[in-house]
């Protein structure tokens, strides 16, 4: 191929990206960029097309139709998610639901989860409720939770779900609201499914629900630009009943993009309150979201914890915990850039420290760095070669950097050496199954 054949295929995957953005909000701009090369070719595959640049002008080539749409949701949205994470989003709910029926309000809680992937977090919006606030009678949670991708919403209307699923549930939780089917699966209480509705909504249109008390949208703005994410965000103050709250990963938390809320800070959220008006100054107190919650006021208009410790378990903690506490300090800040660099410095110092390489490389995946993630996995590999989770992280990140042979060998690999350890062995299996 000649070097203008070459700028040619480049400029019509930079095309492609484009439109892709401007219909999903998903973007591939710089390090994302090599993922986004990589599903065109897998997508390539699915249409029969010779490879990546002929799919990008398939993609370009008439208007965004269905299949266009469904092809792009299946191959590039990313479906990390489960039960009840990151548990302080789910007091606020309960918080929320206890402030209505203090009202004598007759209305239903209306709660939306904006991305909600395979069902994990919607269904943990109902069990929360139902377990904090059983006052309150089933009829009156509304709860929507919707996505792009169709494939996610078929598992999620089935209910059925691995072990792996529940990996930081509370086994109680676990007896009480879902039902063993005998083979490492469970389904959701038939009860907490008839409190859920599944639609596909696409977050770049205009076809937002409205009067809503709460909206989940985690983990789902990190993956958008920061245009797409600033109109998303804009647009979902606007389906917010006034002093509604906005809930997002605690990494997402970039103050510039909520405009006329409140944020608040917790140990492992962020919260943002819909101001009545639109630009509030000063900023009105907010009362803590749950007893004894330990809350961080935020100043406007750029808002950071302080101190930042008061936002972490005041018990000593071992040097990894402290490393680890001060990276999702900084992130909880919105602060991306800065936290990965104090990790680069944590993981440096405690070389040889397996536990942090492993939280390391997560954090890292997490919030983008690849190349960051790639160089933990490989020290957390070194350090233990035989860890299952380890190949289970590289296959991760093998996958995100959209090398799939290789990510499906990791996982072979994981599920050898993951002996007696259930979870991981259903996780790599059900993960090996939906890649082929
Ligand atoms: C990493 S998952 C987060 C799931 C869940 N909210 C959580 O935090 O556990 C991101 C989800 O956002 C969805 N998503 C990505 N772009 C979207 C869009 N434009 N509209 C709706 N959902 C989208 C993906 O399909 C995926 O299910």
């Amino acid at each position: 191929m000649s070097a203008t054949d070459d700028t040619v295929v480049a400029d019509v995957l930079d095309l492609a990206a484009q439109r892709v953005e401007a219909a999903t909000c998903l973007t591939f701009a710089g390090p994302r960029r090599r993922q986004f090369d990589a599903a065109l070719d897998r997508m390539a595959d699915a249409l029969g097309l010779p490879g990546a640049a002929a799919c990008a002008s398939w993609l370009l080539a008439g208007p965004w139709d269905d299949a266009r749409a469904a092809l792009c949701a299946r191959f590039l949205t990313i479906g990390e998610t489960y039960f009840l994470r990151e548990p302080r989003a789910f007091d606020l709910v309960c918080d929320q639901a206890r402030t209505l029926l203090a009202r004598g309000a007759a209305r239903p809680l209306r709660i939306w989860s904006a991305g909600c992937c395979t069902g994990e977090e919607p269904y943990s919006i109902a069990l929360a409720l139902r377990r904090g606030v059983p006052q309150l009678p089933p009829e009156r949670v509304d709860i929507l939770a919707t996505d792009l991708n169709d494939a996610f919403l078929d598992v999620a209307r089935t209910g059925i779900y691995r072990r792996w699923s529940f990996r930081r549930a509370d086994p109680a939780d676990l007896a009480a609201f879902f039902r063993p089917l005998g083979d490492g699966r469970y389904e959701v209480d038939a009860s907490l499914r008839a409190q859920v509705r599944f639609a596909n909504l696409n977050l770049a249109s205009d076809t937002y629900p409205s009067a809503l008390d709460v909206i989940f949208c985690r983990n789902v703005l990190m993956y958008f630009g920061p245009d797409q994410a600033a109109r998303v965000v804009a647009r979902l103050r606007d389906s917010l009943v006034d002093g509604g709250w906005l809930v997002v990963n605690a990494s997402e938390a970039s103050t510039r993009l909520f405009q006329g809320f409140t944020p608040v800070y917790l140990e492992d959220a962020v919260f943002f309150r819909k101001d009545a008006l639109p630009a509030p100054a000063p900023v009105p107190p907010v009362p803590p979201v749950a007893a004894g919650a330990p809350v961080v006021r935020a100043p406007a208009p750029v808002p950071r914890p302080e101190p930042l410790a008061a936002a972490r378990p005041s018990a000593p903690v071992a040097a990894d915990d402290t490393a680890m506490a001060r990276v999702h300090a900084l992130a909880q800040t919105g602060a991306r850039e800065e936290a990965l660099q104090c990790l680069r410095r944590a993981v440096e110092a405690e070389a040889l420290s397996a536990p942090l390489q492993q939280r390391a490389a997560l954090f890292a995946l997490e919030h983008g760095d690849l190349a960051l993630a790639r160089h933990c996995a490989r020290r957390l590999l070194y350090l233990e070669p035989d860890s299952a989770f380890g190949h289970y992280l590289w296959a991760l990140i093998e996958d995100a950097a959209g090398r799939r042979p290789r990510a499906r060998s990791l996982l072979r690999d994981c599920r050898r050496l993951a002996g007696a350890d259930a979870e991981l062995l259903g996780a790599a299996g059900a993960w090996l199954e939906r890649m082929s």
